[in-house]
């Protein structure tokens, strides 16, 4: 059976955006493939976070997982601090992997830009990342688009550290999905969801009461034509909810501009409420019933011990590539 590793960082609570572009497809892979899914909160502190707050989103995102259909008994679903192979992977592979590379990754221009003091961890991220996915011998790793560079630098230190020391990596594949790797703002269709927006408006969260769900898409910002048709040039607003209509149903695209030809914007935007509340509301219920069972704990517990390992076999055989510690 193939291995697949993903993570998801406790920055707040996940974004429709999250749930299109990576959960809903982790579901689906969980019979397929030997899964490790990780709430990476190593990751979340390259920026700043409350201690508190931080705490809450690790336990909040461990019950988002298992609401949204993950199944303890088939996967891996661990917190990444408590598997301390990940950083001292990380650490190894930072001696391999150049400044040059690292300040070349948009993700960092885009979060470093304008900002005062940028953290080093900023910088190194995408090698902890990389860590993360080698330590388990990953195959694929579905992620949604703006990851592509990071996935793409992954495969680059493997290969380096490969040919460089010894062959111990599995060269990881990227999966992206087809429709909804890139779930777009709905205040600026041209910029991607994000949990982090200053404007609530913009994105939709997975925990968003359904009124307010309706209320932010009604007032998704659309066009003057008046015309429900996928052209993500001219028509990006249209074009995203079309997207996010298309993935919340199953329904094509195609269909779903003929079933809306000659009807207004108001009936779409309907539409397209009823659709991510019927997909989200069911999940919200679950959430409620897991947020504070003990069941969580229990399952976070044997996550972290599996997980640490398969870590520990694989980083006993990187440190002895390289030469660290002494033979015994
Ligand atoms: P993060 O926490 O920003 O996002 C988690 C997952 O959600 C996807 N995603 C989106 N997909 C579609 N439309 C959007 N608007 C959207 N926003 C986010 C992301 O692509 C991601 O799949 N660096 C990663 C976390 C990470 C990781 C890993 C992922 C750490 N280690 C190892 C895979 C493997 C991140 O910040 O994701």
């Amino acid at each position: 059976m193939q291995t697949i590793f993903s993570g998801i960082q406790p920055s707040g609570t996940l974004t429709l955006g999250n749930y299109l572009g990576a959960l809903q497809q982790f579901v689906e892979l969980q019979d397929e493939y030997d899964c490790y899914f990780c709430i990476v909160d190593e990751h979340a502190i390259t920026v700043p976070q409350d201690r508190l707050a931080l705490r809450k989103n690790i336990k909040s995102l461990a019950a988002l997982y298992l609401a949204s259909g993950i199944d303890s008994n088939k996967v891996t679903l661990f917190v990444q601090s408590e598997v301390s192979e990940h950083t001292q992977l990380a650490w190894i592979l930072q001696s391999i992997n150049y400044v040059g590379e690292l300040e070349r990754m948009t993700q960092y221009k885009d979060k470093s830009k304008g900002q005062e003091a940028v953290s080093s961890a900023l910088l190194t991220y995408p090698t902890l990342m990389a860590a993360d996915i080698l330590l388990y011998n990953t195959n694929v790793v579905p992620v949604g688009d703006d990851q592509k560079q990071h996935l793409e630098l992954t495969r680059n230190l493997a290969q380096r550290f490969n040919h460089r020391f010894n062959d111990i990596f599995t060269i990881p594949e990227i999966r992206i999905p087809k429709v909804g790797a890139r779930i777009m703002s709905l205040q600026e269709p041209t910029k991607k969801m994000s949990k982090s927006d200053t404007n609530q408006k913009g994105f939709i969260s997975m925990l968003d009461e359904p009124k307010q769900i309706e209320r932010k898409i009604k007032s998704a910002v659309t066009d003057s034509e008046g015309i429900v048709k996928f052209d993500k040039e001219n028509k990006p607003g249209v074009s995203n909810l079309l997207t996010i209509y298309s993935v919340c149903t199953g329904e094509s695209i195609e269909s779903l501009e003929q079933k809306y030809a000659g009807k207004g914007y108001g009936d779409f935007k309907q539409g397209v409420a009823d659709a991510v509340i019927s997909v989200l509301k069911p999940i919200q219920d679950r959430y409620e019933d897991l947020i504070d069972s003990e069941e969580l704990d229990l399952i976070l517990d044997k996550g972290a011990e599996k997980a640490s390992f398969t870590a520990g076999k694989t980083l006993k055989k990187a440190k002895k590539a390289v030469g660290l510690g002494r033979v015994r």
